[in-house]
Protein backbone atom coordinates (compact mmCIF):
# COMPACT_ATOMS: atom_id res chain seq x y z
CA UNK A 1 0.00 0.00 0.00
CA UNK A 2 1.59 3.82 -0.96
CA UNK A 3 2.40 5.70 2.16
CA UNK A 4 2.60 9.28 3.07
CA UNK A 5 3.93 11.62 5.55
CA UNK A 6 1.97 13.37 8.16
CA UNK A 7 1.88 16.60 9.60
CA UNK A 8 0.82 17.72 12.95
CA UNK A 9 1.40 20.65 14.65
CA UNK A 10 -0.26 23.35 16.99
CA UNK A 11 0.57 24.91 20.43
CA UNK A 12 1.79 22.93 23.99
CA UNK A 13 -0.75 20.57 24.75
CA UNK A 14 -3.55 20.64 22.13
CA UNK A 15 -2.95 17.10 21.87
CA UNK A 16 -0.07 16.44 19.30
CA UNK A 17 2.14 14.02 20.94
CA UNK A 18 -0.61 11.98 22.24
CA UNK A 19 -2.68 11.89 18.78
CA UNK A 20 0.21 11.64 16.91
CA UNK A 21 1.71 8.35 18.65
CA UNK A 22 -1.97 6.54 17.97
CA UNK A 23 -2.31 7.51 14.30
CA UNK A 24 1.16 5.95 13.93
CA UNK A 25 0.16 2.62 15.98
CA UNK A 26 -3.49 2.59 13.56
CA UNK A 27 -1.68 3.33 10.52
CA UNK A 28 1.38 0.83 11.61
CA UNK A 29 3.98 4.17 10.79
CA UNK A 30 6.77 5.63 12.29
CA UNK A 31 5.96 8.04 15.11
CA UNK A 32 8.80 11.11 15.82
CA UNK A 33 8.42 13.52 18.43
CA UNK A 34 10.02 16.26 17.12
CA UNK A 35 9.99 18.49 20.12
CA UNK A 36 11.60 15.92 22.32
CA UNK A 37 14.69 16.24 19.98
CA UNK A 38 14.57 20.35 21.16
CA UNK A 39 13.93 19.40 24.48
CA UNK A 40 16.71 16.87 23.97
CA UNK A 41 19.39 20.28 22.99
CA UNK A 42 18.27 21.80 26.03
CA UNK A 43 18.55 19.37 28.47
CA UNK A 44 22.56 18.46 27.45
CA UNK A 45 22.93 22.78 27.34
CA UNK A 46 21.77 23.11 30.53
CA UNK A 47 23.73 20.07 31.87
CA UNK A 48 27.29 21.65 29.80
CA UNK A 49 26.57 24.75 30.96
CA UNK A 50 26.26 26.17 27.37
CA UNK A 51 24.84 29.50 26.88
CA UNK A 52 21.29 29.04 25.49
CA UNK A 53 20.96 32.00 24.19
CA UNK A 54 24.13 31.79 21.94
CA UNK A 55 23.05 29.94 18.38
CA UNK A 56 26.65 29.24 17.23
CA UNK A 57 27.73 27.39 21.02
CA UNK A 58 24.33 25.39 20.86
CA UNK A 59 25.08 24.62 17.17
CA UNK A 60 27.99 23.17 18.08
CA UNK A 61 27.06 21.23 20.86
CA UNK A 62 24.03 19.84 18.73
CA UNK A 63 26.72 18.75 16.23
CA UNK A 64 28.79 16.73 18.41
CA UNK A 65 25.66 15.11 20.63
CA UNK A 66 24.03 11.87 19.21
CA UNK A 67 19.69 12.12 19.56
CA UNK A 68 18.29 9.61 19.34
CA UNK A 69 14.65 8.39 19.30
CA UNK A 70 13.57 5.10 19.46
CA UNK A 71 9.79 3.85 19.15
CA UNK A 72 7.71 2.52 22.43
CA UNK A 73 4.06 2.03 23.40
CA UNK A 74 4.77 5.03 25.45
CA UNK A 75 5.89 7.32 22.55
CA UNK A 76 9.65 8.30 21.50
CA UNK A 77 12.15 6.63 24.26
CA UNK A 78 14.80 9.51 23.70
CA UNK A 79 18.64 8.89 24.35
CA UNK A 80 21.35 11.43 24.10
CA UNK A 81 24.79 9.94 23.44
CA UNK A 82 23.32 6.82 24.11
CA UNK A 83 21.83 7.81 27.78
CA UNK A 84 18.64 7.75 28.18
CA UNK A 85 16.50 11.48 28.60
CA UNK A 86 12.90 10.57 28.60
CA UNK A 87 12.05 11.57 31.67
CA UNK A 88 14.35 14.11 32.40
CA UNK A 89 13.49 15.87 29.36
CA UNK A 90 10.02 16.80 30.72
CA UNK A 91 11.29 18.44 33.70
CA UNK A 92 10.71 22.03 34.76
CA UNK A 93 14.05 23.40 34.04
CA UNK A 94 14.07 21.79 30.30
CA UNK A 95 10.82 23.21 29.76
CA UNK A 96 11.41 26.97 30.60
CA UNK A 97 14.82 26.61 28.50
CA UNK A 98 13.65 24.97 25.54
CA UNK A 99 11.66 27.70 23.66
CA UNK A 100 14.92 30.18 23.76
CA UNK A 101 17.08 27.24 22.78
CA UNK A 102 14.64 26.12 19.51
CA UNK A 103 14.64 29.78 18.37
CA UNK A 104 17.95 29.93 17.13
CA UNK A 105 18.88 29.54 13.21
CA UNK A 106 21.65 27.58 13.36
CA UNK A 107 19.89 24.85 15.66
CA UNK A 108 17.01 25.03 13.47
CA UNK A 109 18.87 24.27 10.10
CA UNK A 110 20.28 20.98 12.32
CA UNK A 111 16.90 19.37 13.43
CA UNK A 112 14.89 20.45 9.98
CA UNK A 113 17.80 17.81 8.39
CA UNK A 114 17.41 15.30 10.52
CA UNK A 115 13.99 15.08 10.64
CA UNK A 116 13.37 15.26 7.21
CA UNK A 117 15.76 12.30 6.98
CA UNK A 118 13.63 10.72 9.50
CA UNK A 119 10.95 10.76 7.35
CA UNK A 120 12.23 10.51 4.05
CA UNK A 121 11.38 6.34 3.68
CA UNK A 122 7.15 7.75 3.86
CA UNK A 123 5.03 6.17 6.33
CA UNK A 124 5.88 8.58 9.24
CA UNK A 125 3.87 11.00 11.31
CA UNK A 126 5.79 14.20 12.82
CA UNK A 127 4.27 16.35 15.68
CA UNK A 128 6.08 19.70 16.06
CA UNK A 129 5.72 23.53 15.58
CA UNK A 130 7.10 23.95 11.99
CA UNK A 131 6.30 20.22 10.53
CA UNK A 132 3.61 21.50 8.26
CA UNK A 133 5.53 24.51 7.10
CA UNK A 134 9.20 24.00 6.80
CA UNK A 135 10.71 20.29 7.66
CA UNK A 136 7.56 18.82 5.43
CA UNK A 137 6.11 21.53 3.05
CA UNK A 138 5.07 18.87 0.77
CA UNK A 139 3.38 16.15 3.29
CA UNK A 140 0.49 14.78 2.03
CA UNK A 141 -1.69 15.50 5.05
CA UNK A 142 -1.58 18.16 7.11
CA UNK A 143 -3.23 18.83 10.88
CA UNK A 144 -2.98 22.12 12.95
CA UNK A 145 -4.67 20.98 16.50
CA UNK A 146 -5.51 23.91 18.90
CA UNK A 147 -7.55 23.85 22.05
CA UNK A 148 -8.17 26.91 24.47
CA UNK A 149 -5.23 27.56 26.66
CA UNK A 150 -7.18 26.69 30.45
CA UNK A 151 -8.29 23.27 28.65
CA UNK A 152 -4.69 22.97 27.35
CA UNK A 153 -3.53 23.91 30.83
CA UNK A 154 -5.99 20.89 32.69
CA UNK A 155 -4.64 18.45 30.39
CA UNK A 156 -1.10 18.83 31.25
CA UNK A 157 -1.86 19.25 35.09
CA UNK A 158 -3.67 15.86 34.59
CA UNK A 159 -0.37 14.21 33.18
CA UNK A 160 2.01 15.84 35.46
CA UNK A 161 -0.28 14.60 38.59
CA UNK A 162 -0.27 11.30 36.60
CA UNK A 163 3.42 10.86 36.12
CA UNK A 164 4.25 12.00 39.35
CA UNK A 165 5.70 15.43 38.29
CA UNK A 166 5.64 19.17 39.71
CA UNK A 167 1.93 19.64 38.35
CA UNK A 168 1.03 23.48 40.00
CA UNK A 169 -1.80 24.29 37.86
CA UNK A 170 -1.06 28.51 37.55
CA UNK A 171 3.15 27.50 36.96
CA UNK A 172 1.86 25.33 33.86
CA UNK A 173 -0.46 27.75 32.67
CA UNK A 174 2.30 30.60 32.52
CA UNK A 175 4.70 27.82 30.84
CA UNK A 176 2.19 27.47 27.94
CA UNK A 177 1.37 31.28 27.70
CA UNK A 178 5.26 31.94 27.50
CA UNK A 179 6.14 29.10 25.00
CA UNK A 180 3.30 29.41 22.43
CA UNK A 181 4.25 33.51 22.74
CA UNK A 182 8.22 32.90 22.04
CA UNK A 183 7.23 30.02 19.46
CA UNK A 184 5.04 31.83 17.60
CA UNK A 185 6.89 35.14 16.88
CA UNK A 186 10.52 33.82 16.63
CA UNK A 187 11.86 34.98 13.34
CA UNK A 188 12.82 31.29 12.11
CA UNK A 189 9.83 28.86 11.27
CA UNK A 190 7.18 30.67 13.88
CA UNK A 191 4.39 28.28 15.14
CA UNK A 192 1.80 29.07 12.52
CA UNK A 193 -1.01 26.69 10.88
CA UNK A 194 0.21 25.93 7.05
CA UNK A 195 -2.16 27.40 4.36
CA UNK A 196 -3.00 23.83 3.18
CA UNK A 197 -3.60 22.18 7.05
CA UNK A 198 -6.56 20.82 8.71
CA UNK A 199 -7.49 22.69 11.36
CA UNK A 200 -8.99 20.80 14.51
CA UNK A 201 -9.85 22.40 17.45
CA UNK A 202 -9.90 19.48 20.23
CA UNK A 203 -11.29 21.72 23.57
CA UNK A 204 -14.39 19.34 23.72
CA UNK A 205 -13.25 16.25 21.90
CA UNK A 206 -11.67 13.54 23.17
CA UNK A 207 -7.92 11.83 22.43
CA UNK A 208 -9.47 8.92 20.70
CA UNK A 209 -11.82 11.20 18.78
CA UNK A 210 -8.97 13.58 17.40
CA UNK A 211 -7.10 10.15 16.32
CA UNK A 212 -9.91 8.57 14.49
CA UNK A 213 -10.95 11.61 12.90
CA UNK A 214 -7.18 12.03 11.19
CA UNK A 215 -6.89 8.08 10.81
CA UNK A 216 -9.96 8.54 8.51
CA UNK A 217 -8.51 11.61 7.02
CA UNK A 218 -5.63 9.65 6.33
CA UNK A 219 -7.07 6.40 4.70
CA UNK A 220 -8.23 9.13 2.45
CA UNK A 221 -5.00 10.58 1.18
CA UNK A 222 -3.55 6.98 1.07
CA UNK A 223 -6.36 5.52 -1.62
CA UNK A 224 -5.40 8.75 -3.70
CA UNK A 225 -1.99 8.87 -3.73
O1 LIG B 1 4.71 18.72 24.25
P1 LIG B 1 4.90 20.19 24.48
O2 LIG B 1 3.82 20.96 23.86
O3 LIG B 1 5.19 20.59 25.86
O4 LIG B 1 6.18 20.66 23.67
P2 LIG B 1 7.10 19.85 22.71
O5 LIG B 1 6.36 19.39 21.51
O6 LIG B 1 7.83 18.85 23.50
O7 LIG B 1 8.10 20.99 22.19
C1 LIG B 1 8.95 21.67 23.09
C2 LIG B 1 9.43 22.95 22.43
O8 LIG B 1 10.26 22.62 21.32
C3 LIG B 1 8.36 23.87 21.87
O9 LIG B 1 7.82 24.74 22.86
C4 LIG B 1 9.14 24.63 20.80
O10 LIG B 1 9.90 25.69 21.35
C5 LIG B 1 10.12 23.59 20.30
N1 LIG B 1 9.73 22.95 19.05
C6 LIG B 1 9.97 23.62 17.87
O11 LIG B 1 10.42 24.76 17.90
N2 LIG B 1 9.73 23.02 16.67
C7 LIG B 1 9.24 21.78 16.62
N3 LIG B 1 9.03 21.19 15.43
C8 LIG B 1 8.94 21.09 17.81
C9 LIG B 1 9.18 21.71 19.02
O1 LIG C 1 1.95 17.13 22.37
P1 LIG C 1 1.09 18.20 22.96
O2 LIG C 1 1.83 19.11 23.85
O3 LIG C 1 0.31 18.94 21.92
O4 LIG C 1 -0.03 17.50 23.85
P2 LIG C 1 -0.05 16.04 24.51
O5 LIG C 1 1.16 15.88 25.32
O6 LIG C 1 -0.31 15.01 23.46
O7 LIG C 1 -1.36 16.10 25.39
C1 LIG C 1 -1.37 16.64 26.69
C2 LIG C 1 -2.31 15.85 27.56
O8 LIG C 1 -3.67 16.06 27.13
C3 LIG C 1 -2.09 14.33 27.51
O9 LIG C 1 -2.12 13.84 28.83
C4 LIG C 1 -3.28 13.81 26.74
O10 LIG C 1 -3.69 12.53 27.14
C5 LIG C 1 -4.35 14.84 26.99
N1 LIG C 1 -5.29 15.00 25.88
C6 LIG C 1 -6.63 15.06 26.13
O11 LIG C 1 -7.02 14.95 27.27
N2 LIG C 1 -7.55 15.25 25.11
C7 LIG C 1 -7.14 15.39 23.86
N3 LIG C 1 -8.03 15.57 22.88
C8 LIG C 1 -5.77 15.34 23.60
C9 LIG C 1 -4.86 15.16 24.64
Amino acid sequence: MNKINIAIDGPAGAGKSTVAKTVASLLQYVYIDTGAMYRALAWVALNSNTDIQDDSRLSALLHNTSIELKPSSIGNRVFVNQEEVTEMIRSNEVTAAVSDVSAHAGVREQMVKKQQKLAEGKGAVLDGRDIGTTVLPKAELKIYLMASVEERAKRRHIENINKGRDADLQMIMDDIQSRDQKDANREISPLIKAADAIEIDTTKLSAEQVAKRIQDLAEERIRVV
